[in-house]
């Protein structure tokens, strides 16, 4: 079993790229919970992934005129999770009215799936009013991590990695030192300094270059990177949204944004953001406690690590407890 979460049962989660919805019905898992998700002419729907007649899972169903019909009996659900339709039910006798399914808050927002288990803590997803719209866009996803969610965030959040891990992508061991920056609280974000990381030789022109990093916290599973490079105009954003499915398990999204480059295919970035993705997932599959440790006191920490440091704070001032100790 679970634990309840307190916090992010009222979490929009992402669990799906909406272009990627259809009125096929799929299950995804959000904190523990089984629901089945499915486009309707009214918009996606979100219920729990359970028949009441003989709790067979819906999304082994198929859906018919917006509406979902059970695998075993038949039986039709709307889109507000009441059964309409039993077709072994002779017309003289009514449907019972305990006949229903729960639904769950679901919206289509910036390209992805929103769910909420709960009552919605924010009205609109976490993404609402942070991507800018004159970036072209990229969306990426479903990356499923056998490791906790507040893991594979924190080590988004990660830069002395960067050098080690992506070697020769993203950073040089040589040049591993990390300058000492700060991490502000801006409109109830985390928000980092700059910070810098020196490449070698990016593209093979011989030529060192100094990236800058700022890293956004905006809530316990929704992060930013936005990344320059110095001398140029370049901006690239990435955002990381992060679906808690167990405690030690989780499915990750990403958006990313850029304003160079128009003519070179998503699948280009696509496949880099894949091969970053792999080196990071033999990393934090194998870390050890596999919840992320609240208690600043259990793991050691460098200056250089402010940020996660900052992001543990904020889980515990939270009280967030799934995938983390
Ligand atoms: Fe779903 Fe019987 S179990 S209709
Ligand atoms: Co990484």
């Amino acid at each position: 079993m679970i634990r309840k979460d307190p916090v992010l049962e009222h979490e929009w989660h992402p669990v799906a790229i909406a272009a990627d919805v259809s009125d096929t019905p799929k299950q995804v898992i959000v904190l523990g919970e089984k629901v089945v998700i499915f486009r309707t002419k009214q918009g996606v729907k979100a219920m729990k992934d359970l028949c009441i007649h003989r709790g067979v899972p819906l999304s082994l169903g198929r859906v018919e005129n917006d509406q979902i019909v059970c695998a075993y009996h038949g039986w039709c659900y709307d889109g507000d999770g009441r059964c309409v339709r039993i077709p072994s039910l002779p017309p003289t006798q009514a449907i019972p009215l305990k006949a229903k399914t729960h639904t769950y808050p679901c919206t289509e927002q910036h390209g992805f799936v929103w769910v909420c288990l709960g009552e919605p803590r924010e009205e609109l997803p976490p993404l609402a009013g942070k991507v800018e719209e004159a970036l072209l866009p990229i969306w990426m996803g479903p990356y499923p991590v056998q490791a906790s969610a507040p893991r594979v965030i924190e080590n988004f959040l990660d830069v002395s990695h960067l050098m080690f891990v992506h070697e020769g992508l993203l950073g040089d061991s040589e040049f591993a030192e990390i300058k000492d920056y700060n991490v502000h609280q801006v409109d109830g974000a985390l928000i980092t300094d700059e910070i810098v990381v020196f490449q070698p030789d990016p593209d093979g022109r011989g030529v060192g270059v100094n990236n800058r990093y700022i890293y956004e916290i905006y809530t316990p599973c929704c992060v930013k990177l936005v990344k320059r490079s110095e001398g140029s105009e370049e901006e690239f954003h990435l955002f990381l949204i992060v679906l808690p499915e167990t405690e030690t398990t989780c499915t990750a999204f990403m958006l990313q944004l850029r304003n160079y480059s128009p003519e070179v295919p998503d699948q280009v970035f696509i496949d880099f953001q894949n091969t970053l993705l792999e080196q990071d997932k033999r990393i934090v599959e194998e870390q050890k406690p596999e919840l992320l440790p609240l208690d600043l006191q259990a793991e050691l920490h460098l200056k250089c690590d402010r940020v996660a440091i900052a992001y543990r704070r904020r889980l515990r001032e939270l009280g967030v407890t799934i995938g983390t100790d």
